[in-house]
């Protein structure tokens, strides 16, 4: 496993150690700002965690790190859109040479499976009608977006070439507990309880595609499991909601709203839940909407999102409300860089 100290990762590395009793997990990670030891601390000391700190650009430490290992998942990468608007470099370093050098370590190694996590952004945006396929060509937009594309374009080239057994997987906007602040949702929650508003980019009117975390992860494990070497998979959570209904939403859900709910169709009316939101500049090259077809992975592997986004978001707003421990010192950490990158959807 890479970047197991990460969102995903960590709620990876639980599922499979909860439920897994056969597997025995191998976390390489950096511990980048991203990364938090803390995300995993109910499993030091466990016999089938062990944790590597280093980077997958470093071929030495990757060569270690894949020593007696049957599969991996790749997870490590620079995430954050609008960091990638600041500075394309580490995330060119990370998400392209890092997954080259932890590809080629793989198939030195005669690793049986690999599983490459890639993300929607990959396919670039959409109109208000569509979905994307895994056929739907690739049109990244962002820096960010354009790394993952290498990314993902290495693995399957890595298949083609040399027949390791790569997967690559696609989800949408994951959401859920031991994200970092300074991605959307937990960015308005924490300041909402900080009594802050809530910054939305433009009007609010891009649409993400909303995956609980869990659902995310049970997909992986069985693409991993089962899915097909050389394919692609989309993971999509069938949740599309408007920025600006999302902020609502966790306005309502804080107990800071009217109590009252507001449909799509009121996006461009705003209820008095918004003296609660920033609408602040938009995002340069901000894609407007992203939305992913299940059908291959329904059919393929049985999977769909089982989390409806009302329930999930919820429990995740929960979440940040009573681990403050958590989040605070990260929260604090942002602030001392002062670089603004807290709105991202
Ligand atoms: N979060 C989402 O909504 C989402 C959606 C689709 C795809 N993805 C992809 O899923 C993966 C995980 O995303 P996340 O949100 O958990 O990311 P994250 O930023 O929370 O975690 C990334 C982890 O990778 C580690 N890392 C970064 N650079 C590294 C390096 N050079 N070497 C080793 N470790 C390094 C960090 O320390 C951190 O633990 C990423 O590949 C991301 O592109 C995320």
């Amino acid at each position: 496993m890479t970047g197991g100290s990460g969102f995903i990762g960590s709620n990876f590395i639980r599922l499979i150690l909860t439920h897994r009793a056969d597997c025995e997990v191998v976390n390489l990670d950096a511990l980048t700002y991203a990364g938090n030891k803390a995300n995993l601390q109910e499993f030091e000391g466990d016999a089938r965690y062990r944790f590597i700190h280093g980077r997958i650009e470093d071929p030495a430490v990757v060569r270690e790190a894949m020593t007696g290992i049957d599969a991996v998942v790749h997870f490590a990468a620079e995430s954050h859109v609008d960091r990638s608007i600041a500075d394309a470099a580490p995330f060119i370093i990370t998400n392209v040479l890092g997954t080259q050098v932890l590809l080629d370590a793989a198939h030195k190694a005669g690793v049986k499976r690999f599983v490459h996590v890639s993300t929607d952004e990959v396919y670039g945006a959409l109109g208000e009608e569509g979905k994307f396929t895994e056929a739907t060509p690739l049109r990244p937009r962002s820096p960010y977006a354009a790394s993952k594309a290498a990314g993902d374009l290495l693995a399957q080239a890595y298949w083609e070439t040399y027949k390791l057994p790569v997967m690559v997987v696609r989800p949408s906007n994951n959401y859920g507990p031991y994200q970092f602040p300074e991605k959307f949702i937990p960015v308005m929650v924490t300041n909402l309880v900080e009594g802050r508003k809530v910054p939305v980019y433009g009007r609010g009117e891009n649409v993400r595609d909303w995956l609980h975390v869990d659902d995310c992860c049970r997909a992986i494990g069985l693409v991993l499991d089962r899915g097909q070497p050389g394919e692609a998979y989309n993971i999509g959570g069938e949740s599309e909601r408007h920025n600006i209904e999302v902020a609502r939403l966790v306005v309502e859900l804080m107990g800071l709203g009217t109590g009252v709910l507001h449909p799509p169709s009121s996006v461009l009316s705003p209820p008095s839940s918004d003296s609660w939101i920033d609408y602040v500049p938009d995002r340069p090259g901000h894609d407007f909407r992203y939305a992913l077809d299940n059908a291959k992975i329904e059919r393929e592997l049985g999977w769909r999102p089982e989390t409806s986004f009302e329930v999930g978001l919820s429990r995740t707003v929960d979440w940040y409300r009573e681990h403050p421990d958590w989040w605070r010192p990260l929260k604090e950490r942002l602030s001392r860089e002062s670089r603004g990158f807290w709105t991202g959807a």
